[in-house]
This record gives C-alpha cells, sequence and structure tokens, in this order.
C-alpha cells in the first residue's frame, strides 16, 4: 500500500486508481441515463472537483452539455470556517438550465447548501450534485445530499484526486486517508 507524509501527518492509500475509475464510471452512466433528452451545464466547484471533473465529463455517453466553473472556499487546514467564499463567481447563465453542480467532496453539505441557493435563485430549472466522495454521517442540510456519489467515506480526513491539504496534493492519482 502506498503511503506520504505531508505536514507532519501521515496518509495511506484508500481508493486507488482503479477502483476511482470504476466510480467515475458508475457516476458517469446514471448521469448519462438522466439527462439523455436534456442539455445539462455542469458546474465544478473549484479547485477540489477539476479532477473529478475532466474524468467525468469524458465519461459521459452521448451527452450534449456545456460546462462552468465557480470557485469557492470554506475550508482552512482540516477544518471548515462555515462561511462560504465565492473567489470566482458563477460566469454562466443558469437561467432556464439543468444544472448539476460538480463536487470533489460533500462533507457538511454547507457548500452544496449555499451554492443550489445561489443558483435557484438565478433561475435553474433543476439542480442536482455530482460529487466523487460523500461523508453522510457530517451532513447537515436536508437540501445538500448529493443526487451522484462515487464513493461515501466516514469522517477521515483525505486528501489526493483532486482534494487538497492546505493546498498541496491535488495531483496524487490516488485517495488517500489521514492515520493517526
Ligand atoms: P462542506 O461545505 O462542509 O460540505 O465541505 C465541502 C468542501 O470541504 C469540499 O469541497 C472540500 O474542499 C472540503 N473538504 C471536506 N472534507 C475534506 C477532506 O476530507 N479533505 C479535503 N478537503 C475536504
Ligand atoms: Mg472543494
Amino acid at each position: 500500500m502506498r503511503t506520504i507524509d505531508e505536514q507532519g501527518y501521515h496518509f495511506e492509500e484508500w481508493l486507488t486508481p482503479a477502483e476511482i475509475a470504476r466510480d467515475v464510471q458508475q457516476v458517469a452512466d446514471k448521469i448519462s441515463a438522466d439527462y439523455q433528452e436534456k442539455e445539462p451545464l455542469f458546474v465544478v466547484v473549484l479547485n477540489g472537483a477539476f479532477v473529478f471533473a475532466a474524468d467525468l465529463l469524458r465519461a459521459l455517453k452521448d451527452i450534449r452539455c456545456e460546462v462552468t466553473f465557480i470557485r469557492v472556499s470554506s475550508y482552512f487546514g482540516m477544518r471548515t470556517t462555515g462561511q462560504l467564499q465565492f473567489i470566482v463567481p458563477l460566469q454562466q447563465v443558469v437561467d432556464n438550465r439543468d444544472v448539476i453542480i460538480v463536487e470533489d467532496i460533500v462533507d457538511s453539505g454547507l457548500t452544496i447548501h449555499q451554492l443550489k441557493a445561489h443558483l435557484r435563485a438565478q433561475g435553474a430549472t433543476s439542480i442536482r450534485v455530482a460529487t466523487m466522495l460523500y461523508k453522510p454521517n457530517k451532513m447537515e442540510y436536508d437540501d445538500a445530499v448529493p443526487d451522484y456519489v462515487g464513493h461515501e467515506i466516514t469522517d477521515e480526513f483525505v486528501i489526493g484526486y483532486g482534494l487538497d491539504f492546505d493546498g498541496f496534493v491535488r495531483n496524487l492519482d490516488a485517495v488517500y486517508k489521514v492515520k493517526e
């Protein structure tokens, strides 16, 4: 098993690249089936979701779609600050669009809760959420439960495949879990 040491913490490989690829394909197949008659607009939440989004969008089958990006931040180190900042605002009109938010991980649900309110206010027809990882035990908002999930995880902090630790290690090709 591969391991990484980062900022004094020890991490062990938890999802291999092959396992991630399977999870991504399964999510892509569900979205492809659900959006056959639609032209969804994918809203990718930067920075973390860029790796998942790149794989997910290329795994879709026969879907005509658009993709745009938004950058938000609620995290500092291993903890959420509870306050969502729109660092790069939405640049695309979402009025009358079927929107699919693409996230790396849904934790408390704060990001999705606030983002959904924002997109709803801008007139989106429908809003669904696709996330690589989901921490169901930590969910605090009814409207933030993701519709498409690559893999569920308990409360541990994870890095890699887009997920950072203070900005670093997003480039790891696997998901690593912190070990006490
Ligand atoms: P939420 O708003 O509490 O759902 O947090 C969502 C955001 O927190 C994600 O988009 C990530 O950027 C970050 N996050 C949550 N859990 C982790 C983790 O285990 N590792 C790295 N980032 C995380
Ligand atoms: Mg994120």
